[in-house]
């Protein structure tokens, strides 16, 4: 069996790296961490491969809010990849900038998947076929089309995260629709609920262990080419009707906004 290359974004954080380690286990597969701390991402490094044997761990380093970053890390890209597995995400408690302007979830949460999957689009194409998991979750819902960054409504850093994880489920319809010619499928789902930075600045503990939280998204990352579906939401292992997903109106009007922010 060739080698599957799989990109995990996040991988320094609670789910993300526990994704990272679930992926590792089968040494047929090379595992990416992109990651903005060449620290963290080298002390993960360290750690995957002590449990898992697998030397075929890399980190990049990006920063997975800035546009030209994720541009730059597509560019510096060689040979295939077969799964990218969005997971990075942020809730700060107070409404926060890039340093481009852009609100921070809205940049990290919705603009940093978005510009994932669009950077890496003709290497996906490229690599026979391919799968995009979008980490969201069952949290999610007030979307304001007309107020994506909070310049309007007050911002709440839990308004602004739900807001976010509608988003990820809207946008995978989205390229699943616009990918699903090219052999590649996009799917969301929801984790679980575990104790993390970006819980505690919900104001959320967890219930359930990272390890537990990694299961579907390391599951639909892993399924065979003929398992696989695409433009679904799943909880636990499991397709959940989404409403979000069926608003197609809102998701092209959502979807042209996002590009807009590419011409940045
Ligand atoms: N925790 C939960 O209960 C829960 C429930 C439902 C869904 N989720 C979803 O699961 C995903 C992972 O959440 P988590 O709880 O594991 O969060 P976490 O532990 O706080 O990890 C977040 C990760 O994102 C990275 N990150 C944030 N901003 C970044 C940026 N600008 N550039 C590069 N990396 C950046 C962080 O990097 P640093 O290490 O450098 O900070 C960290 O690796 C998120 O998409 C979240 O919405 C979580």
């Amino acid at each position: 069996m060739s080698q599957q290359v799989f990109l995990v974004t996040g991988a320094t954080g609670a789910i993300g790296k526990a994704i990272a380690i679930q992926c590792a286990i089968d040494h047929n597969h090379t595992v990416v961490l992109a990651c903005r701390n060449k620290d963290k991402a080298k002390s993960v490094i360290n750690e995957i491969i002590q449990l898992t044997g697998n030397l075929s761990i890399f980190s990049a380093l990006v920063d997975l809010s800035n546009y030209h970053d994720i541009c730059q890390l597509a560019e510096r890209w060689s040979g295939p990849l077969h799964v990218l597995i969005n997971n990075a995400a942020s809730a700060p408690r107070r409404r926060q900038e890039t340093r481009e302007g852009i609100e921070l979830q809205m940049a990290t949460n919705v603009l940093g998947y978005f510009w994932m999957v669009k950077a890496f689009t003709d290497i996906l194409k490229n690599s026979g076929s391919a799968q995009i998991i979008n980490v969201a979750s069952y949290w999610a819902g007030g979307l304001d089309l007309n107020d994506l960054e909070f310049n309007k409504r007050p911002y709440h850093n839990d308004t602004a995260y739900r807001q976010s994880k509608q988003a990820n489920r809207m946008l995978s319809v989205a390229f699943s629709d616009k990918l699903k010619p090219y052999r590649i499928h996009v799917n969301s789902c929801h984790p679980g609920d575990v104790n993390s930075t970006l819980s505690h600045n919900l104001g959320f503990g967890g219930h359930e262990t990272p390890g537990q939280a990694a299961q579907t998204p390391v599951w639909l990352a892993t399924r065979s080419y003929e398992q696989q579906t695409t433009g679904f939401y799943y909880e636990y292992m499991r397709a959940v009707p989404c409403l979000f997903g069926r608003d197609k109106e809102a998701i092209q009007k959502l979807f042209i906004r996002c590009e807009t922010y590419t011409k940045i």
